[in-house]
């Protein structure tokens, strides 16, 4: 796909199918997401692939309102090490690594044909517990991978009606030049 395509063609999708995700695919958006730039370098990222069912319904519950994840085939956890990042003009790099290294990985898997959603609505503490994580390691952001179901869910409609979510910001309203 050209570059512009994969960037349209991306949306969350919060209905899956129960096909698998090939593990080369799987492989190919963590390797995408391995190349993406940080804060000197420092690389503070760790991804936990989940794909264990009895372990994705644990996490769909300590997800707010994202208990549509219990059907999906496979999430990705976006991890941070605060301590391997840094911290300037008062923002916590680990974030910024972090949710760079996944927007590669999620565009990637646009590209290779799977779905996703950037799931920040989550339990921070459930998650940690649920993966057995180390206490430094922060959760960032989850997503979801796998193929778009044929079958919608209102669920999904209705979470799409309430974020608005082909809507954009025109650029007249976001770009500057020269000044503010
Ligand atoms: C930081 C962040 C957190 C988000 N958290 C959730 C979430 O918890 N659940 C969900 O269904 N969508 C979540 N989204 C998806 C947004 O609702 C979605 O990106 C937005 O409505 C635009 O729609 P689109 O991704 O289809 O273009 C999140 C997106 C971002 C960037």
């Amino acid at each position: 796909m050209e570059f512009i395509d994969v960037v349209k063609s991306r949306r969350s999708i919060r209905t899956y199918d129960s096909k698998e995700v090939e593990d080369e695919k799987i492989n190919y958006v963590l390797e995408c997401a391995r190349l993406a730039p940080s804060w000197i370098n420092r690389q503070c990222w760790s991804f936990i692939v989940v794909k264990d069912k009895k372990t994705i319904k644990i996490l769909s519950k300590t997800t707010i309102i994202n208990r549509w994840l219990r059907k999906v085939p496979c999430i990705i956890v976006a991890c941070g090490d605060p301590k391997l990042s840094g911290t300037h003009n008062g923002i916590e790099y680990f974030t910024v690594d972090v949710a760079i290294a996944m927007e590669h990985l999620i565009l990637a898997a646009t590209d290779m044909g799977l779905s996703s959603c950037w799931i920040g609505g989550f339990n921070e503490k459930k998650v940690k517990e649920a993966l057995g994580m180390p206490k430094g390691i922060r959760v960032v952001a989850l997503t979801p991978l796998g193929y778009l179901a044929k079958k919608r869910r209102i669920l999904g409609g209705i979470i799409k009606i309430i974020t608005r979510s082909k809507k954009r910001r025109s650029l007249d309203e976001i770009i500057h030049y020269d000044k503010w």
